[in-house]
């Protein structure tokens, strides 16, 4: 690693949820002793970095993004001493932990909220306006609903106080008021609390919605970007090793935004990018990805994207055009119990039907593509989903271990679980389990961890350039591309399709080495097996002309003959 390549930029991530992870006690809930005891799982899997769901306090009327102490842990899930304890045995074997923090809201239940509605409260004049509360609920009409499915307006009235305040999300989810000095304050001092606690990084949670002007959508207001930019200058002369990774939901052009000039947040999620490989795996066809990288801006120095194919929300489509929905819609989603808001929830392998090829294959492009990317907790086994949960807590069930009760994830009795361990015939823990994918070299989980020690080994796949590549003249059905680092080049080719695409390898180069497989690789024609992909690392620099009849011309990227 040269000395200034900031150390997300070569992480892997992994986002998993405490409570669903390992129960230590007992007690059928996860918590954080639990996780600390699959730390070397995590590891050996190739992981660098934990994302952690939120562990604070929470009534999780919004699964703990409704938090009601900042500085503190949800007790079912331990104490800060056992937060310590998770930090020291993480980084003792150089992995890091990044935390949830959610700055644009509190739950209703938190000490804020309660002496802000309630005029009697001892407390009440000092947090009067903390909150956005009116005497109507007209204002920001402008702001769309997030929620769908649950919310019909952005406003609520409380008893109370008699007034409605403003939120973005879950009405038991009250916004904060950023126009007020002492709550940016209060959320800078929860940021180093949490720094001073361990963490390596800071996810920031729905950052577009902090401020509200009259007349705006109420989103990526310069407002916003002023208060990320003092959050980003404290972390700096406090610790600046902090990773902030924000959650921005928007457009290549807004999220561009939330890097400022490498002055405001490190990395942000890369949300369009997400649904259009799924849109491109099951058209056979890379234009969505192609149109969308067209779109996509260079980062400012030290700024990455982060890139994931599933997390614990709904695959969300809120970054896609109408019809672009629908079609998602009605191709991924085909019982409408599936859909949630603007999205679908669904686990990658449901989404896939369980084909192992196009797991891998969308493993291939995440890897490799563009940014730093994140897998979440259990899709490197293959985990279903339970769409009978409530909200997105089916995409969130517990970890699936080996094939005993409880999928060895707790010694409760099974009734006592936060949540039921899936059970049916074709995802069930008695079939989809670490356990049992350890021993098998083919399995999901040990193709997985292979394509990640890969990646790891070379870091022009988190530093390096993107280029496009042609690799046939006939179809659009493969996604070819060069990553360039320094004098390292891969090229990466990914055939979308369930046909064997025959084509050229699109580089210069006297031979390639494949370095998924250490086999040795000629110029000239080649073929991909269906959903197959190479990582092909040229070797010299002997011009490669494509010819014969797979050939595309040079500099053209592919037609659609098909
Ligand atoms: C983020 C979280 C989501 C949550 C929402 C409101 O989008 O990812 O789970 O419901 O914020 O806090």
């Amino acid at each position: 690693m040269t000395q200034n390549t900031p150390w997300y930029k070569d992480a892997v991530f992994m986002e998993l949820n405490t409570r669903a992870y390992k129960d230590s006690n007992g007690d059928g809930w996860g918590d954080l002793p639990g996780l600390t005891s699959k730390l070397d799982y995590i590891k050996n899997l190739g992981v660098d970095a934990v994302w952690l769901l939120p562990i604070m306090p929470s009534p999780l009327r919004d699964d703990g993004y409704d938090v009601s102490d900042f500085c503190n842990i949800f007790p079912a899930y331990g104490s800060m001493d056992d937060f310590r304890t998770l930090m020291a045995e993480a980084h003792k074997r150089d992995l890091r932990i990044v935390v949830e923090i959610i700055p644009n809201h509190t739950s209703d239940q938190h000490a804020w909220f309660q002496a802000s509605r309630d005029p009697n409260h001892p407390e009440h004049a000092k947090y009067r306006d903390w909150y956005v509360w009116s005497d109507t609920d007209q204002k920001y009409q402008g702001a769309r609903i997030i929620f769908t499915d649950s919310e019909t307006s952005n406003w609520s009235f409380d008893e109370l106080r008699g007034q409605y305040f403003w939120h973005r999300f879950y009405s038991t989810q009250p916004d904060l008021n950023y126009d007020n000095e002492e709550v940016q304050q209060a959320m800078l001092d929860i940021v180093k609390f949490w720094i001073d606690a361990g963490a390596d990084g800071l996810r920031v949670d729905a950052p577009p919605y902090l401020f509200e002007r009259e007349g705006t959508n109420c989103e990526n207001l310069p407002e916003t970007h002023l208060f990320l930019k003092r959050m980003r200058k404290f972390v700096d002369e406090y610790s600046p090793e902090t990773l902030l990774l924000s959650e921005a939901n928007q457009w290549p052009e807004d999220v561009i935004e939330y890097f400022g000039d490498g002055d405001e947040m490190h990395m942000n999620f890369h949300f369009p990018l997400m649904p259009r490989l799924y849109m491109a795996l099951a058209m056979g066809d890379r234009t969505p990805i192609e149109a969308i990288l067209a779109r996509t801006p260079d980062l400012p120095e030290g700024c990455q994207w982060g890139t994931f194919l599933r997390c614990h929300d709904e695959l969300t489509l809120e970054m896609v055009t109408p019809e672009e929905r629908q079609w998602m819609w009605d191709t991924y989603s085909p019982d409408p119990k599936q859909r949630i808001n603007l999205g679908i929830r669904r686990r990658l392998a449901p989404l896939v039907d369980n084909d192992q090829r196009k797991i891998l294959l969308l493993h291939s492009m995440l890897l490799t593509m563009v940014g730093s990317p994140f897998l979440y907790y259990g899709d490197e086994i293959g985990m279903g989903d339970n769409i009978e949960l409530f909200d997105r807590n089916g995409l969130r069930t517990p970890m699936q271990w080996d094939e005993s009760v409880n999928a060895g994830f707790s010694d409760a009795p099974t009734e006592r679980l936060f949540a039921p361990v899936i059970s049916d015939p074709v995802y069930g823990y008695q079939k989809v389990n670490v356990a049992a994918q350890e021993t098998d070299p083919h399995s999901l989980l040990n193709e997985v961890r292979h394509l990640i020690a890969v990646r790891k080994q070379h870091p022009v796949f988190g530093r390096g350039d993107f280029n496009w590549r042609a690799f046939s003249f006939e179809t659009k059905a493969v996604v070819a591309y060069q990553r360039k680092w320094e004098d390292t080049r891969i090229v990466v080719l990914n055939n979308l399709r369930d046909l064997p695409v025959k084509g050229w390898i699109p580089e210069t180069a006297e031979k390639f080495i494949d370095v998924l497989t250490g086999e040795t690789v000629l110029p000239g024609d080649f073929s991909l097996p269906p959903y197959g992909f190479r990582w092909l690392q040229p070797v010299g620099d002997k011009a490669n002309i494509p010819s014969g009849p797979n050939a595309p011309q040079p500099g053209y990227l592919g037609s659609d003959k098909q």
